[in-house]
């Protein structure tokens, strides 16, 4: 008896943590950060931490669908993100065309859309054309939302809706008062899309850096030291664990 007991603690543990799996949340965001530190650790050139964040991509969305998720949102490229050297820049650019490249048919298979969110119009036309081939080759998968955030900013997010409010309102498309909470998110970039239950920040900092600033209003937020390209199923299967924990409330009692 003693020896079958620790067994069957670790089949209802196992049970525990498949049964909380079953039910993830709906919207995960993510701040994929710590590429560049990664590399520096390893003597590496940044751009090598870069490199090997795709691996990490690729795990988390196998992840993200094997416990059927909705939306899986990943910060790609920050509207800040334009200030870094060149040759960097070039190199953040090319990720999205070399990972589809490489997994555009196993996302196909798993019923995986592909969107993005952000200003494309100033992402080089080889990483505008990856996107948008994706986007036509998985818009009628019904599976997990892959979300890119591109040259995304949200105080530009929001600046862009006001102006496109403002401007139907001066022309009778909408009223002042018909104007509320979630008119307005219909003007955002994630027009259509549930804000996200969970946001995760790599490489041990806790801030947005202009992050879905409207839409993690309600969000739990969950960080780790770890650097992205060491981030992996298991790390994000207790990041889950952790959110089923949560008691969201709200602003109620
Ligand atoms: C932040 O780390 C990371 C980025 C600016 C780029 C994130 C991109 C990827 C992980 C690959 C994206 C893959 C696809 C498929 C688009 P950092 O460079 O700021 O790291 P540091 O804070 O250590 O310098």
């Amino acid at each position: 008896m003693s020896m079958r007991l620790p067994f069957f603690k670790n089949k209802q543990t196992t049970d525990i943590i498949n049964k909380v799996l079953d039910s993830p949340p709906e919207h995960v965001a993510i701040i994929m950060d710590g590429n560049g530190r990664w590399a520096k650790k390893r003597g590496l050139p940044r751009i090598a931490g870069h490199k090997e964040g795709i691996n990490s991509v690729i795990k988390i969305v196998r992840s993200a669908t094997k416990h059927n998720m909705e939306i899986l949102t990943l910060f790609a490229f920050s509207t800040e993100n334009w200030r870094r050297p060149t040759t960097e820049i070039d190199f953040l650019m090319k990720l999205p065309k070399e990972f589809l490249h490489i997994y555009l048919p196993e996302l196909i298979e798993k019923n995986v859309r592909i969107d993005m969110i952000g200003d494309s119009g100033a992402l080089p036309a080889h990483t505008k054309e990856a996107i948008q081939y994706a986007k036509e080759k998985t818009k009628d998968n019904d599976g997990l939302l892959l979300n890119f955030a591109l040259n995304y900013g949200s105080r530009f997010e929001i600046m862009q809706a006001m102006k496109q409010v403002i401007h139907d309102i001066e022309c009778s498309k909408l009223t002042v008062d018909t104007l509320d909470e979630a008119v307005f998110s219909e003007y955002l970039y994630t027009k259509g899309m549930s804000d996200p239950d969970l946001l995760i920040r790599t490489s041990g900092e806790q801030r947005l850096s202009n992050f879905l600033l409207w839409q993690l209003a309600y969000t739990e937020f969950w960080f780790t030291d770890v650097f992205w390209p060491d981030f992996d199923e298991k790390i994000f299967e207790q990041a889950l664990l952790d959110y089923q924990q949560r008691k969201r409330r709200y602003g109620g009692i």
